[in-house]
């Protein structure tokens, strides 16, 4: 994924510019790029590297205009390059192109414009677009876009501005592939995600597919490919500008750790009543829909692949229906069996992750209904599902989710209890039990964090490992699962989550003093098992580094490192528990200079298969 933005106004164009890709960051940081309309020519500057290679040169050689484009890119066709980065020009350096996405026809295209006579400067799939745009191009640039989005195909958010055109810019969106526009007054912003505008203003259009738009100071006229006109109503976002902030802390990995409290209890309002019942009827899915259901289908991927599988323990317990969880990647080509009493649920923060939205488009193809876990309204995915349950998580700017994971698991805890209580197989002490859970979670979290002092002293001392090991039982496992990927994804140590019964099937063999071992060992009914796998680690001599309640002697006494987290309901405390693996990743990668922000190879998002 790559991010996009682009301003018509009065203001310091490349400003704005920067301000806006320094905010989509997370969406790539192989290169960037921007352009800019002066008299009657484009002028543009791109680097290889982050912003600040680009805002470096900018310092030196800076760029005026009267409207302006610009992108961070995440390589999919060519390797990050100057010569790859975007913008790119046609022949004549009239025309310049941004692009999000993939344009899957473009080596025919390449191949066909080459033949023309036309000249490549990248290796990129985006660059046809603005060979064929100079093709097409005879003084109106809205219908060279709309000639040229008919030889294209693929997924995409395009931005295109024109030599002749000094005072607009032109957008298409096709697939999943986000676009918004911001209006302001006599200037117009356009990005990919909205933090990259919420400086400027909050008052925006959301781009759908197959859609195009032509951006002047005045505001922002929509209409199909086919031309036409679609009327759009704007959305004001309430999210706080500060939320898109550092806000005085070194990441905004960090930040967005100690924010999840806030994102429990804004998770929780209006659906966990005081009596500690469940209110979910804005789902929109009748109690006599969800009575008839036969089967659960879950799946997602990374981070929110876990939350599945912590939704899918949950699920399976309370509501006693069989439920069956695929990595979206696997379940797109597992030729899945579904039917209209089976419902989908597909879990992603982003609501754009190519894999889950095509896993999606196959479950619903077999007949079931869809319910869409997301963060991000207006999302593909929010859009295409039958019933959605929001986050509340605001933006999440680091790379590795941390904030929108605990928010998925209270969504998934949310649902199972709504879906057990529907369906009749839950007692109601069980549901107050896990009401007073939901509750008291907010400060369980926070008191979480309280550990943060001594993971520091403790993380400076594994940072050496180069293989660590997380080990977590029924509920607990996705949670090791999640700790392990942190851990490489902000570190690059190599980590696996096992289930801690399989240990001894293969892993075991890996163990000796080098290899630490995290082990969530808290309360509940597989406790024992689960201190029996710590002690068959300890016997090798690895260091073992705990996640137990106060007050565990058994926990306490076998391992070399504890980490107290509150005690709750068995079934909930897993969300309590992750919050020490994230303060451990996050401070073993910044011991290690890592970038824990931003690391390498990775996005925040990914759009492409
Ligand atoms: O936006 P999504 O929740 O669909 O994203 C899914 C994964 O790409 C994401 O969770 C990824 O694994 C993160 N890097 C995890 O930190």
């Amino acid at each position: 994924m790559c991010g996009i933005v682009g301003y018509v106004g009065p203001r310091d164009v490349v400003g704005v510019l920067l301000d806006g890709l320094r905010r989509l960051e997370y969406r790539g940081y192989d290169s960037a790029g921007v352009a800019v309309v002066n008299g009657g020519r484009v002028l543009g500057s791109k680097r290889v590297g982050k912003l600040a290679n680009l805002e470096e040169v900018l310092v030196k050689t800076p760029l005026h205009g009267s409207a302006g484009i610009g992108h961070t890119r995440w390589a999919t066709h060519g390797r990050p390059s100057d010569t790859n980065a975007h913008p790119h020009l046609d022949c004549k350096g009239r025309i310049a192109v941004i692009h999000n996405g993939i344009i899957e026809n473009h080596a025919a295209l390449r191949a066909s414009l080459v033949k023309k006579g036309h000249t490549f400067a990248s290796e990129t799939d985006t660059e046809v677009v603005a060979h064929l745009l100079e093709d097409l191009y005879t003084g109106d640039l809205v219908a060279a876009v709309r000639e040229t989005l008919k030889a294209v195909s693929g997924a995409y958010a395009l931005g295109v501005l024109c030599a002749d055109a000094p005072d607009q810019l032109v957008f298409a969106r096709n697939g999943a592939s986000p676009l918004i526009i911001g209006l302001g007054d006599g200037e117009t912003f356009v990005a990919s995600d909205i933090p990259a505008i919420l400086n400027y203003t909050r008052r925006e259009l959301i781009v759908q597919e197959g859609e195009v738009v032509v951006v002047t100071r005045d505001g922002a006229t929509i209409s199909t490919f086919n031309g036409a006109h679609v009327q759009r109503e704007i959305t004001n976002i309430n999210w706080d500008v500060r939320s898109a902030e550092k806000g005085g802390f070194k990441h905004f990995m960090l930040k967005e750790m100690y924010e999840q409290p806030k994102v429990v209890k804004d998770t929780l309002v209006g659906r966990l009543r005081t009596d500690g019942s469940i209110d979910l009827s804005e789902l929109g899915l009748s109690e006599s829909r969800l009575r008839s259901l036969h089967k659960i289908s879950i799946f997602a991927c990374g981070s929110a692949f876990y939350a599945a599988a912590y939704g899918m323990y949950l699920i399976r317990q309370l509501a006693k229906l069989p439920v069956e969880l695929e990595l979206a990647s696997e379940f797109r080509y597992s030729e899945p069996v579904l039917d209209k009493n089976t419902l989908a649920i597909a879990v992603s923060q982003s609501g754009e992750t190519a894999d889950t939205l095509e896993a999606v488009r196959i479950a619903k193809e077999g007949g079931a209904s869809l319910l869409a876990v997301t963060n991000v309204v207006g999302s593909a995915l929010a859009r295409t599902a039958d019933a959605t349950l929001f986050m509340q998580a605001g933006p999440e700017i680091g790379v590795a989710a941390t904030k929108t994971f605990t928010a998925q698991c209270v969504d998934m805890a949310l649902f199972a209890m709504h879906l057990a209580r529907v369906r009749g197989t839950i007692d109601s002490g069980t549901l107050d039990g896990l009401g007073q859970a939901l509750r008291d979670l907010p400060s369980f979290v926070d008191q979480a964090l309280n550990v943060n002092d001594e993971v520091v002293p403790v993380a400076r001392r594994i940072a050496p490992a180069s293989t660590m090991l997380y080990l977590g039982r029924h509920v607990n496992f996705p949670i090791a699962l999640e700790g392990a990927l942190k851990l490489k994804e902000i570190s690059y140590i190599h980590a696996e989550g096992y289930a801690a019964g399989e240990m001894k099937h293969g892993p075991i063999a890996l163990l000796d003093a080098s290899v630490p071992v995290v082990v969530l060992a808290t309360k509940g009914p597989v406790q024992e098992k689960i201190l029996s796998n710590m002690a068959e680690a300890k016997a090798r001599d690895s260091r073992i580094i705990a996640v137990a309640n106060p007050h565990d002697d058994m926990a306490i006494e076998n391992a070399d490192v504890v980490f107290t987290v509150p005690e709750t309901h068995h079934l909930i405390q897993p969300i309590v528990n992750v919050v020490p693996l994230y303060l451990l990743a996050y401070h073993i990668a910044d011991h290690k200079g890592c970038d824990v922000d931003q690391p390498r190879n990775l996005a925040k998002t990914v759009t492409v298969e």
